[in-house]
């Protein structure tokens, strides 16, 4: 995307569990509470994590009845991402007809909006076997999105992706800024993370592979600083970065920024908001990001 359109990010891990949907829910909040960005948040994840936590709401219980009221009027108006995608890929209909606004939209605070997941994507990932086919679809319904008198001009789009490359993240991957790429102290990491360099750029090709930022999320903590152990699996991963870098030509990043294993961070996304200790390195890990990706 940019050229004066949002600014799109992408958060992605083929491994389940890291915090890929937790980080971007953290960032979303965080971002539109302190910078005063417009921020849109995308759950593209057929699983529905995101999606289910917001409805999960156990605050006040107020979001969910509100939340859940605005998306059986989604589902029943047609107006969810399955049914976008629907209307992209009819070959009758070459042009695209669908509207966006605040049925397609959801409102979570005046600065920070969301379009849900639906089950359907699932089925719908199964059925569509043209990659070529849906290469567009995100870059177009952005377009859509940003050139809507109806809905604000967003500064930031945050995409939570599945953990396995569907249409919808080859869509994704093949308009964002930047990548983001959330791993855990664990064996896994560096493994991963060279998994992920090395197919992304296979997988993208010959379209350009957008910026690449990987970060530890979950760091074990003593006294305020990571372990030892999590220092180990940060310079291995930020090994694989450097060696992918130089032989794939792409461009990949570790991050100083790292985020800490805090469990109050469960309920940042059923109404608790972010806490209070993981605001700073939530800002921390965004300006970093706003460097290497302005
Ligand atoms: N920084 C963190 N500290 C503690 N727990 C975390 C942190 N980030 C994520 N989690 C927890 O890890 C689990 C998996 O996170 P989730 O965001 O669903 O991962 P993914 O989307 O990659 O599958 C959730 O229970 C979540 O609350
Ligand atoms: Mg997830």
């Amino acid at each position: 995307m940019s050229e004066r359109g949002p600014k799109t990010i992408a958060t992605i891990n083929f491994k389940g569990g890291v915090g890929k949907t937790t980080v971007t829910w953290c960032l979303g909040d965080v971002v539109s509470s302190f910078s005063g960005a417009k921020v849109l948040v995308f759950d593209l994840d057929a699983q529905m994590s995101l999606t289910q936590a917001i409805a999960l709401n156990e605050a006040t219980g107020a979001l969910h009845d509100k939340f859940q009221k605005w998306y059986d009027i989604a589902i029943a108006r047609q107006k969810t991402m399955f049914h976008a995608l629907d209307e992209f890929t009819k070959p009758a209909a070459p042009h695209f007809d669908f509207a966006v606004g605040f049925d397609f939209i959801y409102q979570v605070t005046e600065d920070l909006h969301f379009v849900p997941s639906v089950e359907d994507l699932y089925w719908m990932e199964l059925e569509v076997f043209d990659r070529d086919g849906v290469k567009d679809f995100i870059r177009r319904l952005l377009g859509k999105i940003q050139n809507s008198v109806k809905l604000p001009k967003y500064d930031v789009v945050l995409f939570d992706c599945p953990p396995s490359f569907t249409l919808l993240s080859y869509s994704v991957l093949s308009c964002c800024d930047l990548v983001l790429i959330p791993v855990n102290p664990d064996f896994f990491a560096s493994k991963g993370t060279n998994l992920i360099l090395n197919s992304l750029k296979m997988r993208i090709e010959p379209f350009p592979v957008p910026k690449i930022g990987v970060f530890m999320n979950k760091t074990k903590t003593y006294a305020g600083a990571p372990t030892k152990e999590s220092e180990f699996y940060m310079r291995e991963v930020a090994r694989v970065c450097g060696q992918a870098a130089q032989s794939q030509r792409v461009q990949a990043r570790f991050f100083d920024s790292w985020i800490p294993e805090r469990v109050g961070v469960k309920r940042a996304i059923t109404g608790g908001g972010v806490p209070g200790e993981l605001v700073q390195p939530f800002k921390d890990l965004w300006s970093e990001m706003m460097g290497y990706a302005p």
